[in-house]
C-alpha cells in the first residue's frame, strides 16, 4: 500500500459556491444543553458505576453489561447480544444504502487503502468492508472493546475515546468513517474537538463520511411517537443531538479552507411487515434495540420494565399495521488537496 501518495487525485465535481450546501441547509442547528451527567437518563445504569475501580470494566445492570465508565454515554449495552444486532443492524445498512459507503472510493479501496472506522462497535462495519478490500488496512477505534477476536487479517482494532483525540499521525488515512456515534455522543465536544481530528488524520484528498440519524420518524402511530418524544427529549438533556444531519454539514462547512462538503444524501427505513421482509428485521432490529435499553426506557417513562415490555409489544403491532419509516443520511467531505496537516 502507498501511503505517502494523496488519497486521491479526484476532487468533487462541485465549487464550493455551486454545491449548494449553504442555501440548502436553512433550518437552524438543534440546540442541545450541556450535559447533564447527575440527572442523566442513564441514571440508573450510573449508579451501578465504580468510577474508582479502574480495574472494574464493565458493570452489569438488570442481566445488562455496561462500561464501567461515566464520562462517557454507553446507554446500550456492551454485550454479545448487542453485537450481534449491531452486526444485523450493519446488513440492513448495507442492502439500503446499496453498499457499505456512499464516498468515490472503491478503486483507492481496490488498489489497497487506509481506513479507519470511528465508533465501530462490534466491527460490522470494518469486518464486512476488510473482506471486499483485501489489499487494505481497517483500521476499528471504539471507548468499549467489543471487536471480536477473529477477525480478517487486513483489520485492526484500538480501544480509544475519540474525545481525547485520534492516537494516529497527521495525513494517515485514505478514507475515515464514523457510523450512528453521533447518537451516543455530547454534540458540542464532537464539534469542537473531533471534526478537526477527523480531518487533521484524513490524507489530503481523502474522504470522510458521517451515517447517521437524519431527522425524527416519519409516520409516527401513537405509540412509536411517545417513545421518540421520550428518547429525543432526554437524548437532548444529555447534550446528544440525535438528529444531526444539517449540523454536520454546517460543522464542516466551518472548515471550508480544509474541505470540500458534498450535499447530505438522506435513505428512508420502513419497518414493519407491510415493507416486507426488510421490513420486518429493521423492525426487529429496531425493537431489539429498545428492549436492550430498557432499564433507561423504564427509568425515563416511569413505568416498570415489566410495562416497558407490554409497550414493546404494542408498538410491533402498530408498525405492522402501519408502517412506521426512520431516515439516515450520509454526508461526504473531501479533505484538500492543499490542505496537508502537520
Ligand atoms: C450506536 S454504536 C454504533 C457502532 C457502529 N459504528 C455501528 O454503526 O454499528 C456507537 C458506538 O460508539 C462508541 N462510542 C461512544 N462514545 C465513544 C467515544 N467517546 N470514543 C469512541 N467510541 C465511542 C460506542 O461504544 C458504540 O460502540
Amino acid at each position: 500500500m502507498d501511503t505517502d501518495r494523496p488519497a486521491s487525485s479526484k476532487m468533487f465535481d462541485i465549487s464550493d459556491t455551486d454545491s449548494g450546501i449553504s442555501s440548502e441547509i436553512t433550518e437552524a442547528e438543534p440546540e442541545v444543553n450541556s450535559p447533564t451527567y447527575s440527572s442523566s437518563f442513564m441514571d440508573p445504569i450510573e449508579a451501578a458505576m465504580k468510577p474508582d475501580n479502574v480495574l472494574e470494566k464493565f458493570v452489569e445492570v438488570s442481566g445488562k453489561r455496561y462500561l464501567n465508565d461515566n464520562t462517557v454515554k454507553c446507554y446500550l449495552p456492551a454485550d454479545r447480544e448487542e453485537g450481534i444486532r449491531e452486526h444485523d443492524r450493519h446488513y440492513i445498512d448495507r442492502i439500503v444504502w446499496e453498499g457499505n459507503y456512499s464516498a468515490p472510493v472503491s478503486e483507492n479501496l481496490s488498489l489497497g487503502a487506509s481506513v479507519l472506522d470511528v465508533g465501530c462497535g462490534a466491527g460490522a462495519w470494518v469486518i464486512d468492508t476488510a473482506l471486499d478490500y483485501s489489499e487494505s488496512v481497517f483500521v476499528g477505534i471504539d471507548i468499549v472493546p467489543s471487536f471480536p477476536e477473529n477477525h480478517p487479517p487486513n483489520t485492526v482494532f484500538f480501544k480509544c475515546n475519540v474525545l481525547n483525540g485520534l492516537p494516529f499521525p497527521d495525513n494517515t488515512f485514505d478514507f475515515v468513517r464514523q457510523g450512528l456515534l453521533l447518537v451516543g455522543i455530547d454534540w458540542q465536544l464532537w464539534r469542537d474537538k473531533v471534526v478537526s481530528e477527523l480531518t487533521r488524520v484524513t490524507k489530503p484528498g481523502g474522504y470522510i463520511e458521517i451515517m447517521d440519524v437524519y431527522e425524527e420518524s416519519t409516520n409516527p402511530g401513537i405509540i412509536s411517537g411517545k417513545i421518540d418524544t421520550y428518547l429525543f427529549e432526554n437524548l437532548r438533556k444529555a447534550g446528544i443531538n440525535p438528529a444531526s444531519g444539517t449540523g454536520v454539514i454546517k460543522t464542516f462547512n466551518g472548515f471550508k479552507d480544509k474541505v470540500i462538503v458534498a450535499p447530505i444524501e438522506v435513505r428512508t427505513y420502513h419497518l414493519g411487515k407491510k415493507a416486507g421482509r426488510i421490513g420486518e428485521a429493521t423492525l426487529k432490529c429496531m425493537v431489539d434495540a429498545y428492549r436492550a435499553m430498557k432499564i433507561i426506557f423504564a427509568h425515563i417513562m416511569r413505568v416498570t420494565e415489566e410495562e416497558f415490555e407490554e409497550i414493546l409489544i404494542d408498538f410491533e403491532k402498530e408498525c405492522n399495521e402501519a408502517t412506521l419509516c426512520k431516515t439516515r443520511y450520509r454526508a461526504i467531505i473531501q479533505k484538500r488537496l492543499d490542505a496537508y496537516d502537520n
